[in-house]
C-alpha cells in the first residue's frame, strides 16, 4: 500500500514554499523573543516591573536588632542579625575573642560566659534577648594586672595543656565558686561536668577550683 500524500497534503519543506503572510516557527520564536525582550527592558528602564537593586537588598537583608548590654562593665549597644549568638557577638562585633567556639552546639562549655552572674553556653543564648543583660568573659576577671585568683590558681597547678577549654573552665568555676558548689572534688566534678578538656586536665582542674574555693 502507497503511504504517497496528495500533492495538496505535502507541507512546504523550503523557506521559499513558506507562505508569506502565515507565521513560521522560525519568525515566531524571534517576535516572542524580541517581545519578551521589550518587556525585561522595560521593566528596568521604566522600573515598574522590577524592584530596584536597594529594594531587592532591604527585603533580603535579614531581620536585626538594637541590643544595649554590660561587657565586662562597659555599656555596649549594637545592632546584630536576630540570629547572632551572644558568642558571636562577643567574638565578631566586639573583639572579645577569649571565649572560644568549640562545639558552638552547647556540648563543650568552652564558650562559657556569665550572664546577670550564672553561667551559660553563650554559643546557645541568642544575643538579642540580653537587653539590659550584664555579662561577664573571661578577659573581665582579672582586675588590671593582677589575675583573678582562678586564673592565677590555673597557672599554679598547671591545670591546662593546648589551653582551648581553659577560658571556658575558668569562667565556669568562677561560677561554681559563687553558686558553692564546691564542697568536695566530687562536687566540683558534677557542677563543672559541662566543660569538655580534651586534653585530659581533670585533676588539676578540680584542684584549682577547690583551692580557689578554699582560699575565699
Ligand atoms: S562552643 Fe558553646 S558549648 Fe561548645
Ligand atoms: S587544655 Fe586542651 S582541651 Fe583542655
Amino acid at each position: 500500500m502507497s503511504t504517497e500524500l496528495p500533492e495538496s497534503a505535502v507541507p512546504p519543506t523550503t523557506d521559499a514554499g513558506e507562505s508569506s503572510s502565515a507565521p513560521t516557527r522560525r519568525t515566531f520564536i524571534a517576535t516572542s523573543t524580541a517581545v519578551g525582550g521589550a518587556v525585561v527592558a522595560g521593566g528596568v528602564i521604566g522600573g515598574s516591573f522590577l524592584a530596584a537593586p536597594e529594594e531587592v537588598a532591604a527585603a533580603e537583608a535579614p531581620p536585626s536588632s538594637r541590643v544595649s548590654l554590660t561587657v565586662n562593665g562597659t555599656r555596649r549597644t549594637v545592632t546584630v542579625d536576630n540570629r547572632t549568638s551572644l558568642l558571636d557577638l562577643l567574638r565578631e562585633h566586639l573583639g572579645l575573642v577569649g571565649s572560644k567556639k568549640g562545639c558552638n552546639a552547647g556540648a563543650c562549655g568552652a564558650c562559657t560566659v556569665l550572664v546577670d552572674g550564672r553561667r551559660v553556653n553563650s554559643c546557645l543564648t541568642l544575643a538579642v534577648r540580653l537587653e539590659g543583660a550584664e555579662v561577664t568573659t573571661i578577659e573581665g576577671l582579672a582586675d588590671g594586672d593582677r589575675l583573678h585568683p582562678l586564673q592565677q590558681a590555673f597557672i599554679d597547678e598547671d591545670a591546662f595543656q593546648c589551653g582551648y577549654c581553659t577560658p571556658g573552665q575558668i569562667v565556669s568555676g568562677v561560677g561554681c565558686i559563687q553558686e558553692g558548689h564546691t564542697g568536695s572534688p566530687e562536687e566540683i566534678r558534677e557542677w563543672m561536668s559541662g566543660n569538655i578538656c580534651r586534653c585530659g586536665c581533670y585533676v588539676k582542674i578540680v584542684r584549682a577550683v577547690e583551692q580557689t574555693a578554699a582560699r575565699k
